[in-house]
């Protein structure tokens, strides 16, 4: 058997109290990594997936992050990271919003900023903040959440689209600088996920049928998943593995129409 191995590793994962940050945080845990997990709202969710981490016989604590494109918020988050866990070894950039659904001409500014702010500036400041640790010690993996939509376009989202497209690029851009560091830089893209962000979807049986149509595999994905590849790109075992993005979308990716004719 080949052992995904995180023992001793520490993990911090942004919106680690829900959705895919919570099923990464138990993946991660599992694997052997104690856990920092990095909530908004209030602390209840966190809590949860802290025991479920410490059930692993893990360290886990939680940790207020009231917004992730607030740069002293980051900072703060990361001087917290100093005192209770003694450094980093994991970054998960987890995060992001996708925003109201508008078309461009209607869409407001201001929302549309706020999406590239959260997605997009979050994983630069935290970023930024995990490099200059990890460079220290040689050593480090950070994950960026992106997501199908960094390549597939989807009207109503450009603000989304654009956010993740542009983390994609600034993976690829950081992994280019942090390579001879030691420091390990991946995109993971998720396509339809059971998570809170797209329940409204998943949840009514038209929006279901009409999304299980875009998939070749015919079902949406389930957050563990997701958590479980994260493990694997966390390991040892992809350590040769840098500045790509790793598509985990049941096969959204392979324009589904052409399977038939074209
Ligand atoms: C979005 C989901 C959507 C999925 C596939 C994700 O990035 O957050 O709402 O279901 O992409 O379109």
């Amino acid at each position: 058997m080949i052992p995904i191995d995180l023992k001793g590793r520490k993990a911090l994962i942004t919106g680690g109290d829900s959705g895919l940050g919570a099923a990464t945080a138990k993946s991660l845990a599992q694997a052997g990594a104690d856990i920092a997990i990095a909530y908004r709202d209030g602390p209840q969710n966190a809590e949860g997936v802290a025991a479920t981490a410490k059930s692993f016989g893990v360290k886990a604590s939680i940790v207020r992050l009231a917004d992730v494109a607030d740069q002293g918020d980051v900072t703060a988050l990361f001087a917290w990271m100093d005192s209770e866990f003694d450094g980093i070894d994991i970054l998960v950039n987890n995060a992001g919003m996708d925003g109201p659904r508008a078309m461009c001409a209607q869409s407001d500014p201001a929302a549309w900023r706020r999406v590239l702010e959260v997605d997009l500036f979050g994983p630069f400041y935290c970023s930024r903040e995990a490099v200059a640790r990890m460079s220290k010690q040689g050593r480090g993996v950070i994950i960026n959440t992106t997501s199908v939509h960094e390549f597939i376009p989807w009207a109503g989202y450009s603000a989304y689209t654009s956010a993740k497209a542009g983390l994609s690029m600034f993976n690829k851009t950081l992994a280019q600088e942090v390579a001879g560091q030691g420091i390990r830089v991946i995109a993971v893209a998720p396509g339809a996920i059971k998570t809170p962000i797209n329940a409204n979807v998943w949840q009514d049986p038209k929006g279901l049928s009409d999304l299980d149509a875009k998939i070749p595999m015919n079902r949406v994905g389930e957050p563990d998943e997701i958590g479980h590849v994260i493990a694997f790109l966390c390991s040892d075992l992809a350590g040769y593995m840098t500045g790509l993005t790793v598509a985990v979308d049941g096969g959204m990716l392979l324009y589904p129409d052409f399977r038939h004719g074209g």
